[in-house]
């Protein structure tokens, strides 16, 4: 391949763009990926419609009937890219010791010739034939002292009108970035130029991927994939593993820095008007937006629990010396399948218009359809892939005696917050909202109780950092094995997850010694099966009965028993009134089974094991003093 002409033909910036640093940076991409013109992308709502006008002619969306879903497209994925891809996710930090065991490392130098300087550098004419978008976004209201800047430049338009609803993206970013402000510089590409003459895909991509961190350099790097959080880059790459590694490094200047988690926020006020802030760390496809946007039972009549953030949460000590959390993330990118009238109904509302879909199920109407959206589905669909879908045929070609699924298991929907309608009315404050309880959670069919509150911070940091979850379709490979999977962080952390641990024990410690009152600690688990393989617990809006119990303990007015991990509810503890719960199903969700949680310790062990040459002491030894409650 010819090296790009030193005079460059393509436009440089419009006017108002004063960053010379900027647009220093994306001449040289521009040059790199030989993209044959670049677009600086203003956010506007004439240009998101004009994109998504290209993408319907393009054949990439397919625009959904306008009287029954106004203003929504469906969009097909490449069959090869339907989810996160974990093991072509790389932390390229200088010293592999500071990626950790938990991570995929390659040394920064060979990375970059990989994908920049070497002669075949899969970046290199990566763009040729298509056009090259300038999206300048801020992660966090415009302006906020806990927001940051990021500036994706990428090959795809699909990627463009997703970001313009996920993040806030456009002409207000550059505002904030002014002559010379910092910005996470995040490459995307396909990795699928065009020869003259050919024509394109509907989804473009290639086998070949790689998404790549520089957390030293905080860069971001995406080749071959348009799926999700491969190549949304505001999102798990930057807001998580970049971020992760900001607030660490923070530490060190302010002795305290800051949080970046894979949590949502939510607001919950009593009928006394009393709002308490909780942050909440489940994995993947384990129900995040589901509780955010939770409907409580009629039993709670006057409480209200309202969405400040549905996956991630950048966490803040402020001068009053508590923590404060914003969302950075401007909109959501749900898992569709599950999602209904009954588990998620705020949703289905923010999901009848201005939506994206990918990977959904196509109606006769014109409208989608996803697993779970109706007990009976339609007569007849068209698939994820395209093609034609009747029950009966996907009885015949299912899998495992599971009929084959017309929408992806891992399908999304993408939509702005603003189309919450319990959107919290803090949501875009630039201070944050204060947090009153950290929940974590797994998806665990047996060992871990319904609810517990650990003794103290590091009890709850400890609980964080073991727990288990199943995995699900969010990320290809596997599904259903239980993997630790910290503070529901594996995928997306920036460093070593020991130092991680460390810096949470830290950040606990150092805001105690000033005074501080620390958010408490609970971890919860909605996944427990009976004998028949059913879920015992009903869920969705009947978490409100715990979330009930988290906030009574804040309150100092719920009680509970202690257990070998801290404390959890009695059956007489929590409300029951109006729903039929009796006391023998209570005990299938909160009891502790010695032998399994003997089994537990020993997974808990082994992940201390691969982190042992950095783990914080404190951890080892609350594994102990549980081993000795327990009886071990
Ligand atoms: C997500 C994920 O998309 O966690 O939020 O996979
Ligand atoms: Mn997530």
């Amino acid at each position: 391949m010819s090296d790009p002409a030193p005079q460059d033909p393509r436009p440089n910036a419009p006017a108002h763009v004063r960053h010379a640093r900027l647009v220093a940076w994306v001449r040289e991409i521009a040059a790199l990926t030989g993209a044959a013109e670049v677009v600086w992308c203003d956010g506007s709502q004439a240009e998101y419609e004009r994109l998504c006008a290209q993408l319907v002619a393009a054949g990439t969306f397919l625009e959904l009937d306008p009287q029954r879903r106004p203003g929504s497209f469906l969009a097909r994925s490449d069959p090869g890219d339907v989810a996160r891809v974990e093991d072509r996710t790389f932390i390229c930090s200088q010293k592999t010791e500071d990626a950790g065991p938990t991570n995929h490392w390659m040394a920064p130098a060979q990375m970059r010739e990989l994908l920049q300087t070497g002669e075949q550098a899969l970046f290199r004419g990566a763009m040729r034939g298509r056009t090259m978008y300038v999206v300048p976004f801020s992660m966090g209201p415009l302006g906020s002292h806990i927001a940051h800047i990021g500036v994706e430049l990428t090959d795809s338009a699909y990627v463009v009108v997703n970001m313009r609803l996920m993040t806030r993206m456009g002409r207000g970013a550059l505002e904030v970035l002014g002559a010379d402000g910092d910005f996470v510089p995040c490459v995307h590409s396909v990795g699928a130029p065009l020869a003259p003459g050919q024509k394109d895909v509907a989804w473009p991509c290639n086998a070949t991927k790689y998404i790549v961190h520089y957390p030293e350099t905080r860069e971001i790097w995406s080749y071959g994939s348009g799926y999700g959080g491969n190549a949304l880059l505001g999102k798990k790459c930057f807001a998580l593993r970049i971020a992760s590694t900001m607030g660490r490094q923070a530490a060190q200047a302010d002795g305290r820095g800051w949080l970046a988690e894979h949590m949502l926020i939510l607001g919950v006020t009593s009928p006394a008007g009393r709002k308490y802030h909780v942050a909440a760390a489940f994995p993947s496809a384990c129900g995040k937006t589901n509780f955010s946007m939770m409907v409580p039972p009629p039993a709670f009549k006057g409480w209200k629990v309202t969405t400040v953030g549905d996956d991630i949460a950048w966490i803040k000590p402020h001068a009053d010396g508590r923590l404060y959390a914003i969302n950075p993330e401007a909109g959501y990118f749900g898992v569709a399948p599950g999602t209904n009238e009954h588990t998620n109904p705020n949703c289905m509302a923010a999901l009848q218009r201005d939506v994206i879909f990918t990977n959904v199920a196509l109606t006769d109407e014109g409208d989608v359809w996803w697993e779970g959206m109706s007990e009976t589905p339609p007569a007849h669909l068209v698939d994820w892939q395209g093609r034609d879908w009747t029950p009966a045929g996907a009885r015949e070609s299912g899998e495992n005696g599971k009929p084959r699924p017309a929408a992806h298991p891992n399908s999304r929907f993408t939509i702005a917050a603003a189309n919450n309608p319990v959107l919290d009315a803090d949501w875009d404050g630039a201070q944050g909202v204060p947090i009153d309880a950290f929940v974590f959670g797994g998806r665990r069919s047996t060992t871990v109780p319904l609810v517990t509150e650990a003794r103290n911070w590091t009890e709850g940091v400890y609980m964080a950092a073991t727990m288990g979850s199943e995995t699900t379709a969010a990320a290809a490979g596997a599904q259903g094995v239980v993997r630790r999977d910290p503070f529901a962080m594996l995928p997306f952390m920036g460093y070593h997850m020991a130092d991680y641990f460390q810096h949470w024990l830290d950040l606990g410690d150092r805001l105690a010694r000033a005074g501080a009152t620390l958010p408490r600690m609970f971890c919860v688990n909605w996944f427990r099966k009976g004998a028949d393989g059913k879920f015992v617990w009903p869920g969705y809006g009947e978490n409100m009965r715990v979330l009930d119990w988290v906030i009574g303990r804040i309150a100092g007015a719920a009680g509970g028993a202690e257990n070998a991990f801290g404390t959890s509810p009695r059956y007489e503890d929590l409300r029951w009134d109006g729903l039929a719960f009796t006391r023998e199903q209570f005990a299938r969700v909160i009891g502790i089974d010695r032998s399994a949680w003997q089994q537990e310790l020993v997974l808990h062990a082994e992940l201390f094991e691969m982190l042992e040459q950095r783990l914080p002491a404190e951890l080892p030894a609350t594994l102990a003093r549980i081993g000795l409650r327990l009886g071990a």
